[in-house]
This record gives C-alpha cells, structure tokens and sequence, in this order.
C-alpha cells in the first residue's frame, strides 16, 4: 500500500514535470519518425554506398562509364554520343549523351537511357506506367534560353581521349570531355571551375527484369529494388530501381549556396558529419513538415536544385534539372588547387553529389564569372521574377482565420484607428463552407461583397485560401466537375485517388493534365466563384501536395498523373502546376480584365518565381525562427524567387511583444511582408499590442511603406535581371572573403541600404559589418560610421530598426503616410542622397502603374540618377512605346518634393538656394537649400525644399 502511494506521488511529481516542462519549452519538435533519412530511403543510400565505395578504393576507383568515341558527333553547338555503362556482369548499357552549349554561356549535359526511351523494357504489376525516364521537367521549368551557341567550336588542340569545345563569351570557356572513364570539365580562361564526374559517382541505374527468386543473388543490395515501405505504405516501383547520380565539383572553392528551401545557414554545410556538419545530405522532397526544425538539411515546403559556388573573384553554378526526390551530398576537402596560396582563407574544394530517384540526368553549368552572371543566365532558362502588382510589395495582414466578413470589416477598420497602413487582409481556410474551395460559409461570410466594396474603399485587397484538395462530396460542384470530366490524380490502380486533408476525403486535381487549366480557368470567374471581386486574389496552400494520411505527408509514389507519369517522376513540380493554372485563371477573370495576378504558393520549384511569391511556411513564435528566417529568404533570392517572406510573429504559439515587434522590424526587410498566425494563437493585430510596442511595430511598418519606391525599383531589377530584391552580402562584395559567411544582415536592391535586424532577445546594440571604406550612415540620424572589414556597433533600442546607408546613393522614398500603397499613388518623392568619397552618388527609381501589364508596353517611369560636379541630374532608362506619352501625362503632376544631401561640402553652408532646370526650359528656377551642421558623430545635411521637378522628366539641379 505504502509502496503503491509514494509510487503514484512519483508518478504524479513526473507528470507535473512533465507538465512544466511542456508549459516553460515552446519550441516544438519535428516528427522524424514521418521524414525519412537517407539510410531509410533505397535510393539515398544505394548513391551513397557508391560514393562510400570510390572513397574506400580511392586512386584505384573508376568510373564505369565511357564514352564511345566512334559515336562522338558535335555540330551546330551541341555534342552527341553514346555513353556506356559496364556493369559487373560486363553488360553494356547504352546511354545516349547530348551535351549543348547554350547562346547564354551556359552548358548543359542531358543523359538518358536508351532502352527506356525507345519503351524497350517491361513494367510490373500490369502498371500502365510510361516506360521512358521523364523528360517533361523542361516543360514546366525552362521558359527560354535554350539557343545553342553558333559560335561554339571544336577545340583542335586536343589530347587524344578527349573532345574539347570551345564556347561562351569570346570562346573563354572550354569543356573539357573525357572519353574514358567519362568526365567533363568547365573551364573559363583556362582555369577548371565546375568538373563533372570527377569523382566518379556518376549513376544511371539501367532498367533490368526482376528475376523472380533470384534476389540478394547479385553483389548489390537489392532490398529496395522492387518495393519500398515505409510508415506502413508500400511504394509498388513498377519500374524497378532508376535513380540517377553525378558528382560536382568546385576546385577552390569553399562556400556553396542555394537549393532552398532548408532552415539553414546560408553558406551550406557539409552534410558526410563531424563537428558542425550534418549527418543527412539536403533534401528537396516538397513536404509539409510539421514543425520544422532548424539548422537541418530536411527537406520543407519547396524545392529549387540551383546551386551558386563562391570563391573571390569568382562564381560559377550548377542548376540539376529533375523534378522526383532529390539528396545533395556536400564534402569541402582541402584544395588541390592553390597550395601556394597566401591568403588567411584556406581554399577547399567542394564536391557535391547529386542524385534524383527518378528522370534523366540534365545539368545545366555557369561559368559565372560574377554571382550577377549566373542570376541573369539562369533567369533567362527558368524566368525572371514576376514584377507583383504594386500592393503585394506592401503589408499583409493575415491570420487563420478571420472569422466572419464583420470581423474583417472591424480589423480595416481599426488598423485606420490606429494610423497603421496595411494592403491585405487574408482569408484562410475557414471562410469556406465546409472546406469546400469556391464557397463562402453562409454563416459566417454571409456579405462577402460588401465586404470587398469596404475594403476597396482605401484600395485594399482580400487574399483567400484556394488548396488543390478537392471536398470528395457528391453534392459539391466542384467536386462532381473534377471527377465526371476525369481531371483528378488516380492511384496505382488507376481509379481516382483518395486521401485525407482539411475537407476529410478529398481528389486531388492533376493540373499536369492540359484539359484541368480551362477548368480551373472557369472556376475562378465571377459568375463561378460567387461573391468573390477584382480585389480578389489567391492562396495555393498544401500543394506539396500536403495529404494527412499520405507516406511523408504526401502522395504515393506510385500515383498516376496525365501522361502515365508515376507521382515519383514529377513530385518536386507538382506545387508550380497548381500555381501556374491559378495563374492562368487570374490572368483574366473577366473578358478584357487582365491584370497581373498575384499568388503565394507553399510549395515550389525552379521557375515559380514567374508567378509567385512563397513564404517559409510553419515556424514558429521563437527567436530561433526569427533568426533563422534571414538565411532562409536571403537563399531563395541566391536561387532566383526573391518574392518570399516568413510569417512574421511565427505561425505556432503566442509571441511576447518584444519578439512581436523584432520581428515586424525585421519582417519589413522581407520582400513578401505578412504577419500570420496559427488558429490557437491570441490574437496580435499590430493595434492590439501595447504600447510602446504598437507604436514600435506602427513605425517598422510605415519604414516600410516610406521605402515603397525602392522596394519597387528593386522588384524591377529582379524581374529583368533575375537578381535577389534583398542580397546578402557575398553577393555585392564578392571579393570580401570576410563577408561570404554573413547572413544576418542584407542589402535592399542596389540602394545601399544595409539592415541588420535584431533577432535576439533583450539585445540593444548590434554589429554591423561593413565591408568596404566607403561611409555608411545610420538612416534616422546620419552617425557615420567608417571602417572597411570590420564590424561596427550600432545602437538598436527596440524602438530602432539598425539601418545604414552606404555613401554614394540616391534613394527614392515617399514620405507621407497613408492608408495603404494604392492611396500613395500620386504622392511626390524625397529623394536622400548619400555622397561618396568622391562627392559623388548615383541611383535609380522604376515606376508604373503597379497593376497591369500597360509597362510592356512603355507605360512605365524608369531614370537614372546622378550627382557629380554639384549637380543632380535625372536621365531616362526607359525605352518608348506606344503607350508611354499616355503614361507620362498621368504623372505629369507627380514630383519630388525633396532631396536631402547627407554629408555635403562644407561651402553648402553659404548657400541657400539651388537652380532646377527641367528640360527644355531655357531659364531656371530656384529652391530653398537649409544646411544642417554636423554634431556628435553625425554627418551634416543639406535640405532642398519643393524642387517640384516632375518625376518623370528629365531635369538637372545645380547646387
Ligand atoms: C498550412 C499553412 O502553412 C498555414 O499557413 C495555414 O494557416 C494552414 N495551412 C491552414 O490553412
């Protein structure tokens, strides 16, 4: 009896423990029961055995892939041969190589399989499966770029064994084939910079009969051959195994950066462990990871197999063109290259591994030699950034959910209250009826227009949740649409799949299939989608796709899509087909309405970056996740979809307000800027918080909305020249070897403009490194700070957001506060000047009407700054078009009301005013110039008031 009490106390103190300890820890822990790791997953660790095998053989290992010279054919740019895999038993497999060299500088190498593609093989399980690797990943990724090189030549001076082409910008690349065992090297003024196959580990598992009984007989391990299980799911393979594997490595190189989506640090790590590495190589198998973890190499939401190599001086890339399940290996070994060199950095050399459970072999190579150099190429294959409609660069106000269309009138209405101006108001799931997509809930959405109208009275937009799982309801439109025209995914045995997500059981549209984009088209028209408006715009959510009771939270592998295609073959693009019907089906919901839509999807692929934004799906209320979110949108501009964010708060649990407030402080710095938050969580509309943190987080925001114009000059710049819109700092000082690590701070565009947000907490001063000995100045009160390769410490009470401006700019912004970005439309410009060592700045500023597609057609302002010799001139970068004098007449009144000159010449002190010559006027007119001395630290101004020059005029101002 004693006994069984003082066991039941224990038990009971245990349970408070417990208790206390779930109530004091509020990170939550992945499952990684749910994900698999590579040694759970056949393919994973059959590459890695590989790899793990040429490294125990070392010098003596060699690849077993050749190419055959007799069958060598280069023409017109592009390589043809015949690649030959010996296996153990002699066989000789045959794998047609084709390698191109591309107009853009770029090289791309594609093997395939040769039986497979000719459907030569046998399928199992009677599956109707298409017999050929999948070649369709282009259709969906690559928008252009594919021009071969005329100009591309064959190298005569080659050893022989080898095929040399010479290529790229005046011939200064070279690929350098090995016929034997195979491997190509990328070389740009005669230096190697990307080898492939060096190692050895190029893979092509061939197709091959199973033999029934015979299993375990060959010397490799066949377990997960012909079926796969895990978390109780059997993967039926009919194909049996096909993975594909290649080894890239940099000479010399020690830092390497993209293949989002991870919650990682930006330079990637190594993954083979030991101290600080991972265990894991990355992964990108689109999931929805349910409390993600940090500083991990699990997969998450999106999926972008883009990878940017660094060194000083120089960066080059590799883009791994598959769209199935896909692992990078990364190991830095000290360089062969160099050992002569003095610098304090040791060079390393970084060999990855590549390897894809399905598909072919397509790598495309950069030869850089700047990271502008490899945004731009690989832009111009997988698209540019889409230039947003200008409300979506603005803030979001979201949470899961608003609960009725009163509620949503009621937080508009408040956030006027309180002078906090905000662009979008989101719905999530719960506006539906029944998690039914295309409905509203009459209960409680019973007014949805009226509920747009008020929105749209300050110019406001409504996002709502739109996901690719479809109620499986008989009485449900959509429902009975998807099924009877025969557009949903099906399962292994070709009847429509069926799986548990938000609606219970629900179909999944195949958006592969060409006959599902006219009907997602209907769905989304006015007339279809009742009570939904103009100022309506989409949320594709879950298209991972996410599916509760799915293996990994996802599809089988062996579900069937348009085209015979396995989920296998296609999973990594599944999320951007759903983005790219919605696309199409907001392009124009109304005949002669078109207008550029705005979507945020969860799941991506290279390419969505033509029609999206993203953001980092379900973190967390923490300052790790804070921390963590920098990297993370810093990465997916290295890997060309700068349109992302973080849920600003963190999705999971309550912030408190210092957390809350950094958080904005640093959300702002987001190029998609929303505040989210989980259906549990207490309310924390900015208005609701406290002060002084409502004012704090009211300030960050209006910081934002003050800096619209070079937040829209740097979208432009993204969607022309496919750069970041927030770079980190290797990216603009790419010889700064100090710099190449730093993460947590970013640069806004090419303004100049360098935040450090505070991620810590009870943090008051911050160090912000500066790389170059230029003069940087705090942007609220001009304390200069100077001092190349060093960090310096700024002050950052939490009512201060850390950010300089780097001498030598001109940064546009609007001053006056209003509701929201739409009602700014015609205020007039301040533009800050920053001057240089030099006395001298320059600058830029894109404007169009932020809303259609008029731009392609001239509609758009876009000059160039200059101040040199005391004179600020404005010059125009736009080039005409029919619609441009239109354009310009409907900004004739728009005008900078201000220019503030930091650090002038000290002679300003004696004058007063400037002369503003607009262009074409014969004489000019005069402006006030105040000056404002230098005090404690902080450099002196110089004010001009009311230039009134048009914005999109030429003009000069002499001072
Ligand atoms: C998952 C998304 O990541 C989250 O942002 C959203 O609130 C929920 N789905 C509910 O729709």
């Amino acid at each position: 009896m004693a006994r069984s009490q003082t066991a039941s106390r224990w038990t009971l103190l245990l349970s408070l423990v417990v208790l206390i300890a779930c109530i004091v820890v509020p990170g939550l822990a992945v499952k990684h029961e749910n994900f698999k790791t590579c040694e759970q997953s056949g393919f994973c660790k059959r590459n890695r055995a590989l790899a793990d095998n040429a490294s125990a053989q070392g010098a003596s290992w060699s690849s077993p892939y050749e190419l055959d010279p007799a069958t060598i054919h280069f023409k017109d740019g592009q390589l043809t041969g015949m690649l030959i895999k010996t296996t153990a038993t002699n066989e000789k497999i045959r794998l047609p190589l084709t390698v191109s060299f591309l107009e853009s500088g770029a090289a791309r190498v594609l093997v395939d399989e040769e039986k497979r593609m000719k459907g030569d093989i046998e399928v199992r399980h009677g599956s109707k499966v298409n017999k050929k690797r999948y070649d369709e990943a282009e259709k969906w990724v690559v928008v252009g770029g594919l021009e071969i090189s005329k100009s591309a030549t064959l190298n005569a001076q080659t050893k022989t064994g080898f095929t040399n082409i010479l290529y790229g910008p005046n011939d200064n690349f070279q690929a350098i084939i090995r016929h034997a065992p195979f491997e190509v090297d990328f070389q740009r003024d005669g230096e190697t910079h990307v080898q492939v196959n060096h190692q050895g580990l190029l893979n092509m598992e061939h197709w091959r009969p199973k033999v029934e009984g015979q299993e375990g007989e060959s010397e490799e391990d066949e377990s997960t051959w012909w079926e796969e299980t895990f978390g109780g799911n059997t993967d039926s393979k009919p194909r049996g195994p096909e993975s594909v594997g290649l080894d890239v490595t940099f000479p010399g190189y020690t830092h390497v950066f993209g293949i989002p989506e991870h919650a990682d640090s930006l330079s990637l790590r190594e993954t083979r462990g030991g101290d600080g590495n991972h265990e894991n190589p990355y992964r990108m198998y689109n999931s929805d990871v349910f409390e993600y973890e940090l500083n991990s190499p699990m997969t998450l939401y999106g999926s972008i197999p883009f990878m940017q190599a660094h060194r000083k001086g120089s960066t080059v890339g590799v883009f791994w063109l598959n769209a199935a399940e896909t692992w990078v290996d990364i190991v830095k070994k000290a360089g062969s290259s160099n050992p002569l060199s003095m610098s304090a950095h040791s060079k390393k050399d970084t060999q990855t591994h590549w390897f894809s459970e399905a598909g072919r072999i397509d790598l495309f190579v950069f030869l850089g030699p700047t990271p502008q150099d490899i945004s731009k190429t690989y832009g111009q294959l997988t698209g540019y950034t889409q230039l947003p409609q200008h409300f979506a660069i603005a803030y979001h106000q979201c949470r899961w959910n608003y609960v009725t269309d009163e509620d949503v009138k009621e937080v508009d209405a408040k956030f006027d209250k309180y002078q906090i101006p905000y662009d979008v108001i989101w719905l999530d799931l719960e506006y539906t009826d029944d998690r039914k997509y295309f409905t509203w809930d009459p209960l409680t959405f019973p007014n949805p227009k009226g509920m747009q109208e008020k929105l749209d009275e300050s110019e406001r937009k409504l996002v709502v949740l739109i996901d690719p799982h479809i109620k499986n309801k008989d009485n449900f439109y959509v429902s009975q649409e998807l099924t009877s025209k025969g557009l949903a995914v099906l399962n292994k045995d070709g009847e429509i799949y069926d799986g548990w997500c938000w609606p219970g059981s629900s179909n999944w549209v195949d958006c592969f299939n060409p006959a599902a984009l006219p009907w997602w088209n209907s769905l989304h028209k006015y007339d279809k989608f009742k009570g939904s408006m103009p100022n309506l715009f989409i949320w594709n959510d879950m298209n991972e796709p996410s599916v509760f009771n799915g293996p990994e939270t996802t599809m089988p592998k062996d579900n069937m899509h348009y085209g015979d295609w396995e989920h296998r073959d296609v999973h990594n693009v599944n999320g951007i087909t759903l983005v790219n019907a919605t696309y199409q089906a907001m392009l124009e919901r109304k005949k002669g309405e078109v207008r550029r839509p705005f979507i945020l999807t969860r799941s991506y692929y290279a390419g969505a970056q033509r029609m999206s934004a993203m953001w980092t799906g379900d973190n967390q209320a923490t300052w790790d996740h804070l921390a963590i979110s920098l990297p993370m949108v810093l990465n997916n501009g290295i890997a060309g979809f700068p349109f992302a964010g973080a849920d600003v708060g963190g999705f999971f649990h309550n912030p408190d307000k210092e957390l809350l407030s950094r958080w904005y402080q640093a959300g702002i710095w987001y190029p998609f800027f929303r505040a989210h938050a989980h259906i549990d969580t207490r309310r924390r509309e900015p208005y609701l918080i406290s002060e002084p943190h409502r004012t704090i987080i009211s300030q960050a925001i209006r910081l934002r909305y003050q800096l619209l114009p070079a937040w829209y000059t740097a979208f432009h710049e993204a969607s022309v020249n496919g750069t970041p819109i927030v770079y980190p700092q290797y990216y603009l000082f790419p010889d700064d070897e100090q710099g190449f690590t730093i993460d947590d701070q970013l640069y806004l565009g090419k303004t100049g403009l360098l935040a450090k947000p505070v991620v810590k907490e009870n943090t008051f001063t911050t160090d912000i490194y500066i790389a170059d000995d230029e003069k940087y100045y705090d942007y609220f009160d001009f304390t200069v700070y100077q001092g190349a390769g060093q960090r310096h410490t700024v002050p950052a009470p939490e009512d201060k957001v850390p950010l300089l401006m780097q001498g030598g700019h001109i940064i546009p912004r609007r001053d006056r506060p209003r509701r929201s970005s739409a009602l700014m439309k015609w205020d007039p410009y301040t533009f800050v000047i920053t001057l240089n060592k030099d006395g001298e700045a320059d600058g830029s500023i894109y404007v169009d009407d932020g809303e259609t597609f008029e731009y392609e057609r001239g509609a758009y302002i876009h000059r160039q700054f200059h101040f040199r010799d005391s004179t600020l001139t404005s010059e125009n970068l736009g080039i005409k078009g029919a619609k441009t004098a239109e354009y310009l007449k409907t900004m004739a009144g728009v005008t900078v009301e201000r220019v503030i000159v930091v650090d002038p010449p000290t002679e300003w002190k004696d004058k007063s005013s400037v002369t503003v010559i607009e262009d074409g006027a014969k004489a000019g007119s005069t402006a006030s110039l105040e000056y404002y001395e230098q005090q404690d630290g902080k450099a002196a101004y110089a004010v001009v008031k009311s230039p009134n020059v048009s914005i999109g005029k030429t003009w000069r101002i002499e001072f």
